[in-house]
Formats: C-alpha cells, structure tokens, sequence
C-alpha cells in the first residue's frame, strides 16, 4: 500500500481493461495447444495502472500468478472464452491493453471424449480453426476506448510492430522480442506509434509497465482534450 501511495496518480479515474497470459484451446478433455507466455508483462501493467489510481480489470488466461492488489480479475482458457470475457467490458473503459498471447488458431472439435492410440502407428490430424483477433474487434467498436496492442516477434520487431499496428487499426503496439521474456522478469520494449519509435530500455517488468502506463496517460491526455 505504502509503494502503491507513492505512484503518481496520471490513470486516476480511468477504468482499465487488460488481458493476460496464454490461451489453451483443448484437443480433447485431457489435451490442448497453448504457448510459453507466463502473463508476467500483463500483470504488471494491471499492478501499475491500479497504482496509478485506474480501476483495472484483468482477464487471464491460465498462468500461476497472483492477483495485484485491488484489482478486478476474471479468468478463462480460451481465446473464445476471452473474446466473450473481454467484447461486453470493452467500451465500458477507457483504456484496453490487449497482452494476451491469444492463440492464432484452435482445435475445429473438441471431443467429449480422449483420442486414442488405435495401434495403427498414424497419428491423428487435427483440424484447425482461425479464433477471432479480440483487439481488432475492439478498435472496431463505435466507442472504442484507447487501444494498445503487444507484438511478441523473433526478429525485425520494428517492422512487424508497424505493420500490427496498421493492420489493427490501433493508436499504440507495444513490440518485444517473445523468445527473450517469456517466462522472464525483466523485458525490452519498442512503443510505435503515428509519431514513430521509441525505445524502452531492457529492465524489470514492473518498471517498465510503470513507464508505459506514463506514456499511456500522456497519449489519452493527447486524446482526450
Ligand atoms: O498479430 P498478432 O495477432 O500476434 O497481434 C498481437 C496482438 O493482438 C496482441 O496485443 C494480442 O493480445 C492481440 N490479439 C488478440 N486476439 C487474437 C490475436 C492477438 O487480441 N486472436
């Protein structure tokens, strides 16, 4: 509480929706396709923007983390489950900060029952179906609040953060490199907008949420005359 007190208050007032973590679109009921993202970026944001005096919603896909102090936390599994989590909440806040690793596709069926080895030595094939891009839907909505999305890339972050944030249609990605923060507590950020890059150097993940949600505040002022 007394680290808490002594953010400055820039998000005061401001109802904030983040999503978290990795989905897990089941195969079967013993099965599923998920991936490594351990939801650490995300809550940090929902403990940093909570800090900085927002009324935070988080909604999680499966990880092992605790709820930050004071905010709202609603958990799910799958993309599915997060879309139909998130759409109804979206325009009621002012800001959604989409850093869900949302898996791209998922399993056409899920069978009530477990697949099993029938001795053949062939390995079953699992149709895929493509989930819905949750933040696009959201920067479609006619009250939109202000959208930031996250690009977890291998290479040419820049690049791909640009693209994402033209495709999307959003005012803010926030690009870093997947494979060197999963899991991790520290991180790099690359935040691209219409004005261009900007880096945040490599440091802890609670530092850096801290800073973007100052750039944040400043880019809603900016939006908000
Ligand atoms: O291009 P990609 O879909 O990987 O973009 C990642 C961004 O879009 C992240 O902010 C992620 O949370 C969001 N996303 C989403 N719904 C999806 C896929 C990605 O909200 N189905």
């Amino acid at each position: 509480e007394l680290v808490a007190f002594f953010q400055p208050k820039c998000l005061a007032g401001q109802r904030v929706l983040i999503t978290a973590g990795p989905t897990f679109e089941a195969i079967d009921p013993v099965r599923g396709i998920t991936n490594l993202s351990s939801g650490k970026m995300g809550f940090a944001i929902a403990r940093a923007a909570q800090e900085a005096g927002a009324e935070v919603t988080l909604v999680a896909g499966p990880v092992h983390l605790p709820t930050p102090r004071h905010v709202t936390r609603i958990d799910v599994q799958s993309a599915l489950q997060l879309h139909d989590a998130v759409l109804p909440l979206a325009a009621g806040h002012d800001v959604f900060v989409a850093t869900a690793a949302v898996a791209d596709w998922r399993p056409a069926d899920c069978g009530a029952q477990k697949i099993k080895k029938d001795g053949s030595g062939r390995a079953p094939s699992v149709a895929m179906t493509e989930n819905p891009d949750i933040l696009a839907e959201v920067a479609r909505l006619p009250a939109r609040p202000y959208c930031v999305g996250f690009a977890a890339e291998s290479h040419d972050l820049a690049k791909h953060a640009r693209e994402k944030r033209q495709r999307k249609n959003v005012p803010l990605i926030v690009g870093n490199i997947g494979p060197s923060t999963f899991g991790r507590d520290d991180n790099t950020l690359l935040l691209v907008d219409e004005q261009g890059e900007r880096k945040l150097p490599s440091a802890s993940k609670l530092h850096l949420a801290r800073a973007l949600v100052a750039e944040i505040a400043t880019r809603l002022g900016a939006a908000k005359p």
